[in-house]
């Protein structure tokens, strides 16, 4: 039997379509449970809100068996620092380590430009498994935001 394919690998422009679909999933079944209807959206972003977002970072997905699985992307603040955004990982694969290793890839990559730290930015503090996920990967909250349903928390990490 063949093994399982599993790598990560930098997106681009073929790949918007099917990495924005993750991310509208991956959103839809985890936020619905903690935002409140009046300010929930679905799909959280549209092509064209995607497609600006996509040029502003690096993306790498988790490819799974020819399917992107997972994305998260690094986003450079100065020569020393960037935030780690967009980390989704559709339902079905998550708690089976994709997450971390899309993660630790991100560190390795912004290590390799030289960055010093990486901050995560607006995490729910209702959304318990980002909070877990990002505190386990060693992610401290520097920051806490009031919105209009409740708090951000924002994570730093000295790489
Ligand atoms: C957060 C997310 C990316 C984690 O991805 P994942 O591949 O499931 O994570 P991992 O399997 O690497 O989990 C690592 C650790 O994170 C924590 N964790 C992950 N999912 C969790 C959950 N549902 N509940 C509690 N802790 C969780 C655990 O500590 C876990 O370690 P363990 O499985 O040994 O207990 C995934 O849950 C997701 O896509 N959620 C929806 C989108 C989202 O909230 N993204 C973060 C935006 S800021």
């Amino acid at each position: 039997m063949k093994s399982e394919e599993a790598f990560i690998r930098k997106l681009d422009a073929k790949d918007v379509m099917e990495a924005l679909s993750v991310i509208n999933k991956s959103n839809a079944e985890a936020y619905r449970k903690i935002i409140p209807q009046k300010y929930f959206k679905e799909p959280v972003f549209t092509y064209e809100e995607f497609l600006k977002k996509f040029n502003e970072m690096i993306f790498y997905g988790y490819e799974l068996e020819g399917k992107i699985v997972g994305v998260a992307a690094l986003q450079f603040l100065s020569k020393c620092s960037g935030n780690v955004r967009f980390v989704y990982v559709l339902p079905e694969h998550q708690r089976k380590g994709i997450g971390t290793s899309l993660i630790t890839h991100i560190e390795a990559e912004a290590r390799r430009f030289g960055l010093k730290y990486l901050i995560v930015p607006y995490v729910d503090i209702n959304a318990n498994w980002a909070v877990n996920f990002y505190m386990k990967l060693g992610y401290k909250v520097f920051e806490k935001r009031k919105k209009p349903w409740g708090y951000d928390l924002f994570f730093k990490k000295v790489l």
